[in-house]
């Protein structure tokens, strides 16, 4: 059998076989108007052979195969095809026994839009870019139509159907609410999706921009940190920013957080010889309704070193301690000079209390010792007078 079918005739009978049912075919074809059919992916689809029911039976090929997926063919000549998939698309083509085309149906699969999910950016307070995504899969390309109620007025938003969103600028940011109504179609059918939004809630600033953090020379505890206003803010006074910065060293699990309306700061207590991370973000300041920035990119920096190649895993051992321990060091070294400065105290009293008990002691002493000497010389006198008067001539 191989043998035979790759035969030269065989071959050539072949051509010819499929050479006259092409031509026969093109012949047919020119007074036929090309028919597209769009069905749901996993309904129930049912072609029909044109309008030449009288030719039955007929034979239906897809892609100019006889192989179809699963399928049904009626007494009609309708083919039915269950619970279509995506394999199921192409060109379907009806012929009578005698090999002739008699119709031509191209299938398309796919699905009708569904409601999108719509979210809304607004980065400053004159523009909002409204973002959706298709509930399913469409397969086939989707057209939008969008427009937004800005005040009384409604006007378009401007689509980007590749990307799927649309932009709205000068908005009136006063009107507590705004309405969005997008359009989705395609060759299934459409949807219409209304949301509605409060741009005051959804304001929320692109992150600060050009973040830098650097050590600060002869500084080994501080570090200079420094931005600029998103791009898509207005460096006006009427809309101004506050910053949010956190940082902590790495491996730390608890941030150090900082609010400021400047546009830098300086960090007084980094851990000296460790790398710290550092991040801002930004909020409208006047509308506490807002949302914060994401946070810009985390920046790791280590603050100065008095010896650049010091081993930095030395000075974490020194400085950890240090810093844990003030309080119990102070605690322990408080008590011992209270203690000090009472003794002090006490042995000054104690000097001053027996230097006062000795000056009596001795004085007593001196004014016992003056008495007992002028008693002395007194009985003295006595005496040598006495004395006197006995040798005295009576
Ligand atoms: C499609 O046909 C199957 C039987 O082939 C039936 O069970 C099913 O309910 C039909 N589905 C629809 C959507 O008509
Ligand atoms: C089927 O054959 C016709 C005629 O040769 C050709 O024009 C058409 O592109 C073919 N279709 C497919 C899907 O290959
Ligand atoms: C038939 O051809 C179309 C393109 O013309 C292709 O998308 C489809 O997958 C083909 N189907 C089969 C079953 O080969
Ligand atoms: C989009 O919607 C607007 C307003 O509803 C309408 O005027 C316009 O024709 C629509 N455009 C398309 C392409 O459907
Ligand atoms: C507001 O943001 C949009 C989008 O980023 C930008 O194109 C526009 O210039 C910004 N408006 C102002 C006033 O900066």
């Amino acid at each position: 059998m191989p043998g035979l079918l790759s035969s030269p005739v065989c071959l050539t009978v072949i051509w010819f076989l499929s050479w006259s049912l092409c031509s026969s075919r093109a012949q047919i074809r020119t007074d036929e108007v090309p028919d597209v059919q769009y069905k749901t992916l996993g309904s129930n689809v049912t072609l029909t052979c044109g309008k030449s029911q009288n030719r039955l039976p007929v034979v239906w090929h897809l892609n100019n195969s006889s192989v179809l997926p699963w399928h049904r063919v009626t007494p009609d000549g309708e083919l039915i095809l269950p619970q279509v998939d995506r394999s199921a698309q192409g060109d379907y083509s009806c012929y009578d026994t005698e090999g002739r085309l008699l119709h031509t149906v191209t299938l398309r699969l796919g699905h009708r839009p569904g409601l999108l999910s719509i979210s809304c950016r607004v980065p400053n307070h004159t523009h909002v870019r409204c973002s959706w995504v298709e509930p399913a899969k469409m397969y086939l390309p989707v057209s939008y139509n969008a427009t937004f109620k800005n005040g009384a007025e409604w006007r378009p938003c401007v689509v980007d159907a590749a990307r799927r969103h649309c932009d709205v600028d000068e908005l009136a940011f006063w009107q507590p609410m705004h309405t969005l109504i997008v359009t989705a179609f395609n060759d299934f059918g459409s949807s219409k999706t209304t949301i509605r939004i409060k741009l005051h809630e959804l304001l929320k600033p692109d992150p600060p921009e050009s973040v830098k953090v650097e050590e600060l020379e002869d500084f080994p505890q501080r570090l200079l940190v420094s931005w600029s206003f998103p791009s898509s803010w207005p460096v006006e006074d009427a809309f101004p920013l506050m910053f949010h910065i956190r940082y902590r060293p790495q491996g730390s699990v608890y941030w150090s957080e900082i609010y400021t309306e400047e546009s830098s700061f300086v960090i007084l207590d980094a851990l000296a010889g460790h790398l710290h991370q550092v991040q801002v973000r930004a909020r409208d300041e006047v509308n506490s309704e807002s949302r914060w920035s994401d946070w810009s990119q985390l920046l790791l920096v280590k603050p100065w070193e008095v010896y650049a190649t010091a081993d930095p895993t030395e000075e974490s051992e020194y400085f950890f301690p240090f810093d844990t321990k003030p309080e119990t060091s102070t605690e322990k070294s408080h008590n011992p000079i209270q203690g000090d400065e009472g003794n002090l105290g006490l042995v000054i009293l104690l000097v001053l209390f027996s230097v006062v008990i000795l000056t009596t002691i001795l004085s007593l002493i001196f004014v016992m010792w003056m008495r007992q000497r002028r008693r002395d010389q007194a009985t003295k006198q006595e005496l040598t007078s006495m004395v006197k008067m006995k040798s005295m001539p009576i």
